[in-house]
């Protein structure tokens, strides 16, 4: 069964909510996502079709964001942020203590599929670095030991209660008419 096809209801909700079609190309990768674990080529292409973009223009976007990923990751994927506040403060770190401990490097995934490591910009928890997000969680202060209790927590339950929430997009402030 095709994309279109699986989420045929979705998609026709997702795409009564923007005047224009090619709104809609975030929140459709999102399913995508969510379906496969990562966007496959062949979804890129059928998105492409329905919002009458070319699958470079559907490519560019799933490239430039790196909550979107190109293939298939572990059961947990830890994304390191890397960009300034967190290097200062050892994000750098960070990548070597999961290296150690489970002998991969960022855009690798163990051999028991259970974790991929990749490097991501700004996750903006900037004021408690270093921070990675597994998942939909943010796991921020890390420590060597908290690492440990994380990746232990997770092999055994399938979550950790070292996590400091998952991610949420803020609510947007209405408009004010006129404004
Ligand atoms: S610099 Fe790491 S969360 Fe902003």
């Amino acid at each position: 069964m095709t994309f279109t096809e699986k989420y045929k209801d979705e998609i026709t909700e997702i795409l009564s909510r923007y005047p224009v079609k090619r709104s809609a190309l975030i929140p459709l990768l999102y399913v995508a996502q969510r379906d496969q674990g990562y966007v496959a080529e062949s979804t890129m292409q059928e998105i492409a079709h329905l919002l009458r973009l070319t699958p470079p223009q559907v490519y560019e976007t799933v490239t430039f964001y790196t909550m979107f990923n190109l293939k298939p990751v572990g059961k947990f994927h830890i994304q390191v942020c890397k960009s300034l506040m967190c290097a200062l403060v050892g994000s750098d770190t960070v990548i070597a203590w999961v290296h150690a401990k489970l002998g991969i490097v960022p855009g690798e995934t163990t051999a028991d599929r259970l974790f991929t490591l990749s490097v991501v910009e700004c996750l903006a928890a900037c004021g408690t670095g270093p921070m990675m997000q597994i998942n939909d969680d943010y796991y921020e202060q890390l420590t060597e030991d908290k690492l440990d209790r994380i990746l232990s927590d997770l092999r055994s339950t399938g979550t950790s209660p070292l996590k400091t929430g998952p991610f949420m997009w803020p609510e947007s402030a209405p408009l004010e008419r006129g404004a």
